[in-house]
C-alpha cells in the first residue's frame, strides 16, 4: 500500500510518499518552508503563510512523487508532468491529507489540493490530525536497526502550538491527560527568544546557546513542576524572563546591584548572558516536560514514552528523558523521530494514515482550524 501524503498546517508545505509492508517505509519526503519570510517579520501571518502554500503546493507534490520513483526533476517540464501523471495513476493507491489544526489559510491549500487528487484520480482520501501525527513520526523506519516503539504508550507532542500529553492503548484508542493552559512549550521558546533578539524561530539557537554554558549561574521556575495533574503553563516563565531581563538591563546601567534570588554574574558581557538566560530556559522547561511525563508513564505503568512535534528535535530533551526514565522505576524506553521528522512534514501524515487506515468521501473532509482530539 502506498500514500501519497500532503501537510501545509502552518508555514511548511509538504508532500511525502509511503510504502506499508510489514514496516513503513520513506520513499520521498519533501518539505517547502517559508521561514525566511517569517524570520523578517519575527512570527507568522497567516496571510503570508497560506500565499506560500499556494506557492509551492504543486511543485512540492510533483517533486515527492518523481523522488519516489527516483526521478529527478528535469528541466522539460512536460516530460516530468507526464511522468507525474503515471506514478500518481500507477503507484499512489491513497492519498492523506493534514485537515487540522492550523492556520485556515495554509490547511485549505493541501486539503483542497488533495480532495481534488482523490476526485480525478478516483482513490480514497484519509483526513489527518496533525498533532496525533506528530507521535506517529515514530513508527516510520529509517535504517535497517529500526524499532517501532510498543503499545501502550505515552505519548508527548511539544510543538509550536501545542503541548501534551496523551495515553495509548492502541493506535485507535487513546485518552488525552492533560496540556498546557496558555502557550505551548515551543510558543514559550520562540516568544523568550523575541525578547532576547533571536531569529525566529528561536528554538533551535535557545538549545545552540544553553549548550555552550559551562557553569549556569541562572534558575527560572519550572510553571507547575509539582501539580498533581498533567497540565503544563509556560506563559509565566515569558513574564519571569522579562522581568529578568528589564531589571538586568536596569542594573546593567546603574552599574550594578544584585537581583534578589539571582546569580548575577557582573562581568558577563551581554552574549554570556543571553546564553545563561538561554540555559535556565531550556532548563525550566525541560525539567517539568520530563517529570510530568515520567510521572504519567508511572501512573499508566507503560515503559514506552514516545515523543513528538518540533520541541523534541532539542537534543538536552531527548537526553533528559533518556536519563530520567532510566533512573525512574519503570526503565521505560524513549522514542523520538528522526530530526528532520520532528518538526513538520508531510511523512509522517502518510505514516499515521496507513496505521490508522480511515478513508472518507473527499465530499465529507473539510479543513478545521481548532481541532483537537477527536
Ligand atoms: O512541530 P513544529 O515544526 O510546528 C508546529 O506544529 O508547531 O514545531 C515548531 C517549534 C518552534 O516553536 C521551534 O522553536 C521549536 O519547534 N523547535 C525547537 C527545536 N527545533 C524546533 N525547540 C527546541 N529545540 C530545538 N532544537
Ligand atoms: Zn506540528
Amino acid at each position: 500500500m502506498r500514500v501519497l501524503a500532503i501537510e501545509t498546517s502552518c508555514d511548511e508545505t509538504g508532500a511525502a510518499v509511503l510504502e506499508k509492508n510489514n514496516e513503513i517505509k520513506l520513499l520521498s519526503n519533501i518539505t517547502a518552508t517559508s521561514l525566511a519570510i517569517h524570520a523578517t517579520t519575527g512570527g507568522i501571518i497567516p496571510e503570508n503563510a497560506a500565499r506560500e502554500q499556494v506557492k509551492f503546493i504543486i511543485p512540492t507534490i510533483i517533486e515527492s512523487l518523481l523522488a519516489s520513483e527516483k526521478i529527478e526533476t528535469s528541466s522539460n517540464p512536460e516530460k516530468d508532468l507526464k511522468n507525474v501523471q503515471k506514478i500518481l495513476k500507477e503507484t499512489i493507491d491513497v492519498i492523506a491529507v493534514t485537515y487540522g489544526p492550523g492556520l485556515i489559510g495554509s490547511l485549505l491549500v493541501g486539503v483542497e489540493t488533495a480532495k481534488t487528487l482523490s476526485f480525478v484520480l478516483n482513490k480514497p482520501l484519509i483526513p489527518v490530525n496533525h498533532l496525533l501525527a506528530h507521535l506517529f513520526a515514530n513508527f516510520i523506519s529509517t535504517n535497517h536497526e529500526f524499532r517501532t516503539p510498543n503499545f501502550p504508550f505515552i505519548g508527548l507532542i511539544v510543538s509550536g502550538g501545542h503541548t501534551d500529553l496523551l495515553y495509548f492503548e492502541s493506535v485507535k484508542r487513546y485518552t488525552w491527560l492533560g496540556g498546557t493552559r496558555d502557550d505551548a512549550a515551543g510558543e514559550a521558546l520562540d516568544k523568550i527568544g523575541r525578547l532576547l533578539n533571536l531569529q525566529y524561530p528561536a528554538g533551535p539557537e535557545i538549545e545552540r546557546r544553553a549548550k555552550l554554558v559551562e557553569k549556569p549561574t541562572i534558575k527560572f521556575q519550572s510553571p507547575l513542576l509539582h501539580s498533581k495533574d498533567f497540565d503544563f503553563s509556560f506563559s509565566g516563565l515569558k513574564t519571569e524572563v522579562y522581568r529578568f531581563v528589564k531589571a538586568g538591563e536596569a542594573i546593567t546601567s546603574q552599574g550594578g546591584k544584585s537581583i534578589p534570588n539571582r546569580v548575577w554574574n557582573r562581568s558577563s558581557t551581554s552574549e554570556d548572558l543571553t546564553n545563561q538566560i538561554c540555559y535556565a530556559v531550556q532548563k525550566a522547561i525541560i525539567d517539568v516536560l520530563v517529570s510530568k511525563t515520567v510521572k504519567a508513564a508511572e501512573k499508566y505503568k507503560v515503559q514506552t514514552i514516545v515523543l513528538g512535534g518540533g520541541v523534541s528535535a532539542n537534543e538536552t530533551l531527548r537526553n533528559e528523558f533518556k536519563l530520567n526514565a532510566k533512573h525512574s522505576q519503570l526503565n521505560a524506553q524513549i522514542f523520538a523521530p528522526e530530526k528532520f521528522l520532528s518538526t513538520d512534514n508531510a511523512a509522517m501524515i502518510g505514516a499515521y494514515a496507513l496505521m490508522d487506515y480511515k478513508p472518507v468521501n473527499w465530499q465529507e473532509v473539510e479543513a478545521n482550524p481548532e481541532l483537537y482530539f477527536a
